[in-house]
């Protein structure tokens, strides 16, 4: 691997290539714009690229990647910087790409559902475009207001509708992808089935901008429902909580979210918002948000009374329903903050485990007494009906799960737990950075070399947003 020294001298040898390329006022090296790119949201992690590049097509990108490949110059890929694995820090340093030029929605196709976007489309801005034709795409991660599309396609992200819905990769019909040797390709067709060969548009799909830069999306619509409804029910007990999700798919019903919040998050988010919409009492571990959507009210209600019954047997307590758009609006506003509140609050390192539905209980259970093995404090929110239940960890003084000997083996011991729940150690997330270590307690050897040899097909000089995902640093 070559020294930092080598990297910054051989990166900033090309400057005047890369504003021939994008034009001069495209190009940065100024120590603040430097500083706005070396940073995502995961955990306090800070790493400086050499330069940033906005490029605003892929034949621009594919130029740069000519470059870059020629000189074995890292590039790291970025959409909006939200990331909660570190997949968008430029640790090697070299080439920033940021994406955030490429944001036009280019077509909503309204005669077969479909949209085509560039990458640096905000997530929620895509939604309320097709909404307006009362096209639906349900994707929804907590950053959604922030994060982009592309960034979205190289996590595979969910969020909550996932659970009735799907996550991207449900929705990703058709790619433009720049290769990191610098050709231009579409990885399928505009199409609802495709037994046509390997599916490359998936393997793109979580790939987390190692494999390929996407540059155009061709992403599949729903009609938008036209109700939803939205209970919130408290528990005396965590993993009771966790025990009523799966009993209620069991009981023949999906909702279109199932969210759970242990109360010290609730605390945490409700004072950071300043909200008093839910009660906080001593009594409560734990709420579940639950949601249903479809185009017959009274199905609906129905379906929410009948769930809300079922739950009795779950020792929860008062049911409570939101009644209008305001207190919909409010509930959810708590739910997506929990994890920049709890951040702030200390619990810098989060996890993004998930396990089969009906394992939730005993990963609950699991991680409240590693909490207490490693003396950890330990928050539990996340997306109970999928299983995927985000860990957050404080430890004074612990800020970084990345080489840290205070955090690796509670870590490890965590992952392993949810290895033998039949479970995995991201659901939404991303492997990145922070993860990277652990990739061998969910795969052998065999199949992390089928993954690195995919990697060399796309990259044969490892450029690509390289020590991501696995070991391996540049060539
Ligand atoms: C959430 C993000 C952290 O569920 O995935 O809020
Ligand atoms: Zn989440």
């Amino acid at each position: 691997m070559p020294t930092r020294e080598v990297v910054k001298k051989n990166t900033l040898n090309f400057i005047e290539l890369f504003k021939q390329i994008v034009g001069d006022a495209y190009v940065f090296v100024d120590a603040e714009s430097l500083n706005n790119y070396a940073h995502d949201e995961t955990e306090n992690l800070h790493f400086l690229p050499e330069i940033v590049i906005k490029p605003r097509t892929a034949q621009e990108i594919s130029k740069i990647m000519v470059i870059c490949n020629m000189h074995k110059i890292p590039v790291t890929p970025r959409g909006a910087g939200t990331g909660l694995s570190g997949g968008a820090l430029p640790h090697l340093g070299g080439v920033l790409l940021s994406m955030e030029r490429m944001n036009s929605i280019l077509e909503i196709d309204e005669r077969n559902l479909q949209v085509i976007t560039e990458p640096g489309v905000i997530t929620e801005v895509l939604q309320n475009e097709v909404k307006e034709k009362g096209l639906f795409y349900p994707p929804d991660p907590s950053s959604r207001g922030s994060c982009f599309i592309g960034g979205n396609i190289a996590e595979n992200s969910g969020g909550p509708k996932a659970v009735k819905y799907g996550v991207v990769k449900d929705y990703v019909l058709n790619l433009e992808i720049v290769l990191p040797t610098g050709e231009i390709i579409w990885t399928g067709a505009n199409v609802l089935k495709n037994s046509t060969g390997y599916n490359l548009t998936q393997l793109i799909v979580g790939s987390e901008g190692t494999l390929a830069i996407v540059t155009k999306i061709v992403l599949k619509l729903l009609p938008y429902p036209k109700y939803d409804l939205l209970m919130l029910v408290p528990f005396n007990s965590l993993e009771k909580a966790g025990e009523a999700v799966s009993a209620i798919f069991r009981a023949g019903f999906i909702p279109s979210a199932m969210e759970l919040v242990e109360i010290n998050a609730l605390k945490i988010v409700s004072k950071f918002v300043d909200s008093k919409v839910v009660p906080v009492t001593d009594d409560i571990e734990a709420h579940l948000i639950i949601e249903v959507d479809g185009n017959h009210l009274d199905t609906l209600m129905s379906e929410m009374e009948s769930i809300a019954d079922l739950l009795l047997q779950y020792d929860c307590g008062d049911v409570f329903f939101a009644d209008d758009a305001q207190q919909k609006t409010e509930l959810w506003k708590l739910r997506r903050r929990v994890a920049e509140a709890v951040k702030i609050d200390g619990y810098t390192i989060e996890e993004d485990t998930v396990v089969p539905r009906a394992e939730l209980p005993a990963l609950i259970t699991g991680v409240k007494s590693l909490g207490k093995e490693y003396d950890f404090d330990v928050v539990c929110y996340g997306h109970a009906g999928d299983g995927n239940l985000h860990i957050r960890i404080k430890k004074t003084g612990s800020v970084y799960s990345l080489n840290n000997p205070e955090v690796i083996p509670a870590l490890k011991a965590l992952f392993k737990l949810v290895k033998s729940l039949g479970g995995t150690i991201s659901g939404e997330h991303g492997i990145g950075l922070v993860q990277k270590e652990y990739m061998g307690i969910i795969f052998d050897e065999v199949s992390l070399e089928l993954m690195r040899g995919i990697k060399k097909v796309f990259d044969p000089n490892n450029i690509l947003n390289s020590g991501k995902i696995f070991d391996k640093r540049l060539n």
